[in-house]
Formats: structure tokens, C-alpha cells, sequence
């Protein structure tokens, strides 16, 4: 069985889109894949709730619990590797992960961001993408390299920015695109391993 683990930090809902569609899709016969665990940082992420209600086992690293970045990574590190992971997926989870633990999961680690990359990495991209008076927006599942919202972009969705719209109105269009394409890259990852390995 290859396992998925799945990191967050607040409301979750990508985590809760893949959840979804593993079930739905019957992804443990289909593609022999579970979501072995949901992680969060912050014990007040709304997504540990969905996740125990759906029989995921769920654990909290709080961050401000360690003295260093490097110390709470190895110790997310040894809580991620208890389950074997084949993929560790990142929907939400607000941390800058060091060196170390990039190069560790090295092909198994994607990320989903807010933006068509390679534009707007980091943080309000949203309202960046208002203030330059894009005409469009998105998001973009990739492959985390050492580098912030870089790496090999796997999906990505676009939407139109519409007359009017706030950086509030447009993340809300862009995340329901976010619950499309994350699900559908997690199982396209999945099934590519599995022939790979087959
Ligand atoms: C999503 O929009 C995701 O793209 C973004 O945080 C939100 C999490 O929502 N991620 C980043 O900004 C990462 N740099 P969710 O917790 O409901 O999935």
C-alpha cells in the first residue's frame, strides 16, 4: 500500500479534496494508495476534525514548541516517516521547510500554491495579482525544490479575474479550482509511481 501523508495548517479544505476523492475514486483498490496521516503545526487547524471523522489518524507538532526551524523539521521528519510515506503532500501548511528536510523527501514532496506560478510565490498573492491588474489567476501543483514555490510544476488551473473582484472573491474562485487539480495531480503522481515501479 503506498502512502500518502498530508501536512496542513488551517482550514484544510485541499486535504478534505483529496480525502474526498481517494475515497470516492477508491483509490486503496484502484491505485493500492491511502492517505496514511494528516499532520498539523497548529492543534486549532480546522482540517484535523474532517480528518478523524474520515479514520485518519491525525498528530500536531507545534512549531513554537521548538527552538529552531532545523529542530522542528527532524522532529516533523521522524512523525512524517512513521508511516513510510511514498508522497507527503503540502495543502496549506504555512512553514518554509529547511534544506534538510527538502533534500530528505527529494521526488516525493509536492506543494499547491495560489497563483499561476512562476508568478507571485509567497505570500497575499492574490491581492499582488489585483494590484498588477491581471486579467487572469490560478494555482499551481509542483514538485518542492529548496527554493520557495519553485520546482516542477505538475498542474495548473486558471480563472479569470472579474470586474470588481477582491482579493477575498478571487482566492474563493481560485481555491475551488485548487480542489480540482490537487486530487487529480495526487492520483496522476500515484499511478505514474505505481507503473514505475510495477
Ligand atoms: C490554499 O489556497 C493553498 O493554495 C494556499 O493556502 C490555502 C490553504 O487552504 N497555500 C499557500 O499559500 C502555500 N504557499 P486549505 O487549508 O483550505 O487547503
Amino acid at each position: 500500500m503506498k502512502n500518502i501523508v498530508i501536512l496542513i495548517s488551517g482550514s484544510g479544505s485541499n486535504m478534505a479534496a483529496i480525502v474526498r476523492a481517494a475515497e470516492q475514486g477508491r483509490w486503496a483498490e484502484r491505485l493500492n494508495a491511502r492517505v496514511a496521516a494528516v499532520l498539523s503545526n497548529r492543534a486549532d487547524a480546522q482540517g484535523l476534525v474532517f480528518a478523524q471523522e474520515h479514520g485518519i489518524p491525525t498528530a500536531v507538532l507545534d512549531h513554537k514548541a521548538f527552538p529552531s526551524r532545523e529542530a522542528f523539521d527532524a522532529a516533523l521528519m521522524a512523525e512524517i516517516d512513521q508511516q513510510a510515506p511514498d508522497l507527503v503532500v503540502l495543502a496549506g501548511f504555512m512553514r518554509i521547510l529547511t534544506p534538510g528536510f527538502v533534500a530528505h523527501y527529494a521526488g516525493r514532496l509536492i506543494n499547491i500554491h495560489p497563483s499561476l506560478l512562476p508568478a507571485f510565490p509567497g505570500l497575499n498573492t492574490h491581492q499582488r495579482a489585483l494590484d498588477a491588474g491581471c486579467r487572469f489567476a490560478g494555482a499551481t501543483v509542483h514538485q518542492v525544490t529548496a527554493e520557495l514555490d519553485h520546482g516542477q510544476i505538475l498542474a495548473q488551473a486558471v480563472v479569470p479575474i472579474l470586474p470588481g473582484d477582491t482579493a477575498a472573491t478571487l482566492s474563493a474562485r481560485v481555491l475551488s479550482q485548487e480542489h480540482q487539480i490537487y486530487p487529480r495531480a495526487v492520483a496522476a503522481w500515484i499511478s505514474d509511481f505505481s507503473q514505475s515501479v510495477a
